[in-house]
């Protein structure tokens, strides 16, 4: 697929969102731009201001203000056109635990004009429902009827995808199915995602960017993952060499250390560079990424106070 995310519009942007209640700023001037066909992460510990900020992008809650744009539509002055772009799980979804999925689903897909029988057939198998969609929700796991969940805000093919913190209370398969099934959602639907969470070492997983928030602010916003021909450098990493000092002189820069070669370089160079360094007849026994984690980062940012 075609990397557009840089040439097209965000799918959603966030300007200058402040919510008041009382006297208390809940969230406080945010502003971000969510590109399009991306896993985006909306990281911050208890009580940062994540449902708050979702709630008031679904339309659950009012701005007090800046405003909010989805799709390039603002959701103050064109409320239903913005919110008819969103699918989200913010609370527990609504389900009739007596009803199958299916038949949840059926229900709900009737407040949709033109969702049909193979949409619902479509969204059962993106959230790997298979055959438990024919039985009744009450015998459902948490997973799950969260999976039922994604597949219902899935119904009207929305252009971004909510979910506030989706892990909650899953088993580490089932925090892993999920990555999946939304990384494939993003690629075959285009479906941007817009995930929260309050553990860095999941959204490092699972996402492509990931804002962090503390306080109602915007902290900073971390480009996690290098897309598929973009010149993104990956941070440093290091090619575990036979020869240090023949492998520095063929790839030119960076610095040798007793294992191999430490150097700053994106995906393709690290490609390029590998093939100049078995072609010179240096063996290579290992490329391994040493770009520091998010944690690392995030303890920097913050001067050493911790989400988790
Ligand atoms: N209606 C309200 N009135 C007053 N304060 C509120 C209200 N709703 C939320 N808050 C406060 O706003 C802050 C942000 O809450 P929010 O639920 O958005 O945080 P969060 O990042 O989602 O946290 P968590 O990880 O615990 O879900 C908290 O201090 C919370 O107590
Ligand atoms: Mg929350």
């Amino acid at each position: 697929m075609p990397n557009t995310a840089e040439v097209e519009k965000p799918v959603a942007s966030l300007m200058g969102v402040t919510k008041k209640v009382g006297s208390k700023t809940l969230v406080s001037n945010l502003t971000l731009d969510i590109p399009q066909g991306q896993i985006f992460g909306f990281l911050g510990p208890n009580g940062a201001g994540k449902t708050t900020t979702i709630r008031m992008m679904v339309g659950l809650i009012s701005i007090s203000s800046g405003d909010i744009l989805i799709g390039g539509r603002s959701i103050k002055d064109h409320f239903e056109e913005a919110v008819a772009q969103v699918g989200a799980i913010v609370e527990n979804p609504e389900m009739y635990k007596f009803l199958t999925g299916y038949q949840n689903l059926k229900q709900y897909a009737r407040m949709f004009p033109g969702v049909t029988k193979e949409r619902i057939d479509e969204v059962v198998t993106l959230v790997g429902l298979g055959q438990r969609i024919h039985d009744k929700v009450k015998t459902y796991s948490l997973g799950m009827r969260q999976r039922l969940g994604v597949a219902q805000a899935l119904l009207h093919r929305p252009k971004l995808l909510i979910l506030d913190e989706p892990t909650n209370g899953l088993d580490p398969q089932g925090i892993r199915e999920l990555r999946d099934y939304l990384r494939h959602l993003c690629q075959t639907e285009g479906t941007t995602v817009f995930v929260s969470s309050h553990l860095l070492s999941e959204m490092e997983l699972m996402c492509d960017v990931v804002a962090i928030i503390q306080n109602g602010r915007l902290i900073e916003v971390k480009q996690l993952k290098a897309v598929a021909g973009a010149a993104l450098p990956v941070g440093e990493t290091l090619f575990e060499v036979s020869d240090p000092q023949a492998a520095f002189q063929v790839i030119g820069r960076g610095r040798s250390t007793e294992e191999g070669v430490v150097v700053e370089a994106t995906r393709e160079e690290i490609a390029d560079i590998n093939v100049r360094l078995v072609t010179a007849g240096v063996k290579v026994y290992a490329i391994r990424e040493l770009s520091r984690s998010l944690e690392d980062q995030f303890l920097e940012i913050t001067g050493g106070e911790g989400i988790e």
